[in-house]
């Protein structure tokens, strides 16, 4: 076993502004991507205030569930940065992430990305997370949006030189946003936990951003700008994210991307609607654990905190997004067995427990 995480984490409030040379040395041409959010949470000021004198490109229009194609747009339109930073939640980070891969490999296509014998190296990367949740930022992944399905790649080269965490910039996100994100990072926490990939280290990370969420996820709900709650949930974020990038996720990811590409559900929330089940079908020591974290009622849980789905879906469309989980990398690290007519029973179970 082991645990590998080259990424250097910067934690606190005004880390970014409190290390303007650390930023500066990585290069001269600077591309950000990031989406219109950073704006208002004060992140992109920072950034951009830390880089004074540097060249800077700012590509702002990052969509969530980035396709592959605003990938290859973006690494067209700013061909000669030498660095990119990625602002935001998980879908400009991962853009950056791709993007410089691109910049640095000009001959590929955005599909090559998925081949990751193709290529060794990206530009540098730096990740300013600016919600509590995708861990993005202490990852090696990229999640794209290929051909209309969510698909995800791995790569050393695309783990980011340098995370600033800095909870102040998810001081102003919406109680939606919010909910949805941490989901996110306690999918990350609970999956990680119990992959077949799972080791000692990620298990004592894994459970304190459980812990943390469990206890900090329905106290920001109540006092949004409580300062010291949302600190708590961003560091079980990056927590989280350390957690993945050891153990990969789980069959809840694989489930919930169908429910984001199709029925336009925030990824975190169409994860975590799975979790009971998949909790149910591990049905071993460890999934013990995480439901008597929550008293035996995680569904409790997500009552407490106002987890629903205001979604229908057909049984034509549960048989045609089985067949596409069955065949997700995502099993191979799942414990438990999963057949066509378990994936189907999985969202069954999500559709009569949380579809309103
Ligand atoms: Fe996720």
């Amino acid at each position: 076993m082991g645990f590998h995480m080259p990424t250097k984490v910067l934690y606190g409030r005004d880390v970014v502004l409190k290390n303007r040379e650390l930023i500066q040395n990585f290069g001269e041409r600077f591309l950000i991507v990031t989406g219109k959010s950073s704006k208002k949470n004060g992140s992109l000021e920072d950034v951009l205030d830390v880089l004074d004198g540097k060249y800077v490109a700012v590509y702002d229009e990052t969509p969530e569930n980035p396709p592959t194609a605003i990938v290859e747009e973006i690494a067209k339109m700013f061909t000669d940065a030498d660095v990119v930073i990625g602002i935001g939640g998980g879908s400009p980070m991962d853009t950056a992430k791709a993007v410089a891969v691109l910049l640095e490999n000009p001959e590929l296509s955005a599909q090559d990305l998925y081949e990751s014998n193709k290529y060794k190296k990206a530009k540098p990367i730096i990740c300013v997370p600016t919600t509590a949740g995708t861990g993005s930022e202490v990852t090696q992944y990229s999640v794209l949006t290929f051909n209309g399905r969510k698909r995800g790649f791995s790569h050393e080269c695309i783990f980011p030189r340098v995370a600033f965490v800095d909870y102040k910039y998810t001081l102003t996100a919406s109680e939606e946003l919010t909910l949805a994100t941490a989901l996110d990072a306690l999918a990350h926490a609970v999956e990680g936990f119990i992959s077949l990939r799972a080791t000692p280290f990620s298990d004592v990370l894994a459970v304190e951003s459980v812990k943390l969420i469990k206890e900090f996820l329905p106290k920001v709900l109540n006092d949004p700008e409580n300062e010291f709650y949302r600190e708590r949930l961003m560091f079980a974020s990056t927590l989280a994210g350390m957690v993945i990038a050891q153990t990969g996720t789980t069959i809840a990811h694989a489930l919930g991307y169908n429910l984001t590409t199709e029925k336009n559900v925030k990824h975190g929330l169409a994860t975590a609607v799975f979790l009971p089940f998949e909790l149910k079908v591990t049905n071993n020591e460890k999934s013990k654990f995480i439901n008597e974290l929550f008293e035996n009622s995680l569904m409790g849980f997500y009552e407490q905190v106002g987890v629903k789905l205001p979604i229908s879906f057909s049984d034509e469309e549960i048989e045609s997004w089985a067949k596409v989980v069955l065949n997700a990398s995502h099993l191979k690290v799942t414990p438990g067995e999963y057949t066509l007519e378990s994936i189907k029973n999985a969202y069954e179970f999500v559709r009569s427990n949380f579809c309103i």
